[in-house]
């Protein structure tokens, strides 16, 4: 136990289901008490959260993977930090965890599926962008749901974005061809000149259909989708023989209300023997240290590269979650809620 307890604890909570991008007023900033730990609670001190376009879908009523925020709770959302005062075995003041610290300055925590304790020195920052579930959103849902092999074509969408981009760079490492679909002229370079892609198609002002005959000549064997919408659909009618489309995301339809439209061309799915599946991180938590360990090592050896997109303050939590709708990022959105180093 600590015995300098930190005496408030300031949260963001939603005030109202948003409609479309959320607004400041969608959310109340109130200052909590924290409240005393019982047996087996730890208090997790937040540095960083990372924005996930998911959060926004929790917004909503109606039940997903997780259920929805309630009104009034504090927004769900993932983060990383370091433990300020435990009551449990498991953790030691000052060890490094990420959690689902949610949209506050210090979280409850326990020994359970939702906190993973990092190792001492573990940086803080590549957790959010490379290490953490961005990464094992591109690393698993790539690998063990799109199943490339060398020679294959993959096509990205979101490119330029956190899981995007390492989706892209891991399919360059198993020696595929690698198309990416991003929002901008800035974000196609970077992906290109700096990460490798072999082309990417600006799918605001490039004609996708024509783009991707031209840019997958031999069509699509693994198409990893963090958008949904009419980029699926231009996809799907690009599938190879026996191709993948993963579902990682649909981020062009989140702020939508009531049901989703589906893909026209998903019948190309049964003449191209092709196979769509979606997955979810959480699915292959157990197997979390070998994506950490692989990454790692990939980076190390300079074949993987990020960029973090740092908002400053928990109150900019809200513009940070629509910048990922507007398309302003490059790389992971990150709030930066505290000071690495705890004040001494
Ligand atoms: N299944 C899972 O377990 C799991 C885990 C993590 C993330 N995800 C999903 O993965 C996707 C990417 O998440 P991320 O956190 O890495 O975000 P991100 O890619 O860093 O940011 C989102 C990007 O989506 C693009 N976008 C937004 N609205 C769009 C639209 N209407 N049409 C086309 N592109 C649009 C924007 O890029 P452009 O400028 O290029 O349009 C934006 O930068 C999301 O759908 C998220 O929900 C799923």
């Amino acid at each position: 136990m600590s015995d300098t307890l930190p005496t408030s604890n300031r949260q963001v909570r939603l005030l109202h289901r948003p409609e479309g991008l959320v607004r400041p007023e969608d959310f109340e900033i109130v200052e909590a008490d924290v409240p005393p730990l019982a047996e087996g609670e730890a208090l997790l001190r937040t540095v960083y959260l990372g924005m996930d376009a998911t959060v926004r879908t929790w917004l909503n009523q109606g039940e997903g993977y997780l259920p929805a925020v309630e009104i009034g709770e504090v927004v769900r959302c993932s983060g990383v930090g370091q433990i300020v005062a435990t009551n449990c075995d498991a953790y030691e003041i000052g060890d490094i965890a990420i959690s689902l610290n949610g949209w506050q300055e210090h979280t409850v925590v326990r020994d359970d599926l939702y906190t993973t304790k990092m190792p001492p020195g573990t940086e803080l920052l590549p957790m959010m962008s490379v290490f953490g579930s961005t990464g094992a959103a591109a690393y698993f849902g790539l690998l063990d749901i799109g199943q490339p092999k060398e020679g294959e074509t993959v096509v990205v969408s979101a490119a330029a974005g956190a899981t995007g981009s390492l989706v892209g760079q891991i399919a360059k490492i198993k020696g595929c061809r690698v198309v990416g679909i991003a929002g901008s002229d800035e974000k196609c370079a970077w992906v290109v000149d700096e990460l490798g892609f072999d082309a990417c198609i600006n799918h605001r002002t490039d004609d996708l259909k024509a783009s991707l005959k031209q840019h997958c000549p031999d069509r699509v064997d693994v198409y990893f989708d963090n958008v949904g919408g009419d980029i699926l659909d231009a996809v799907l009618g690009g599938l190879n023989m026996h191709g993948r489309v993963v579902l990682c995301g649909a981020i062009s339809v989140y702020n939508d209300k009531g049901r989703k439209g589906g893909p026209a061309n998903y019948l190309n799915l049964i003449a191209r023997r092709g196979r769509m599946e979606g997955f979810i991180t959480l699915d292959f938590w157990d197997r979390f240290p070998e994506c950490t360990t692989q990454l790692a090592a990939w980076a190390a050896e300079g074949k993987l590269h990020w960029r973090n997109h740092v908002v400053d303050g928990l109150e900019r939590a809200p513009e940070a979650l629509n910048m990922l709708f507007t398309g302003e990022n490059i790389g992971k959105v990150i709030v930066q809620v505290a000071p690495e180093r705890p004040p001494t």
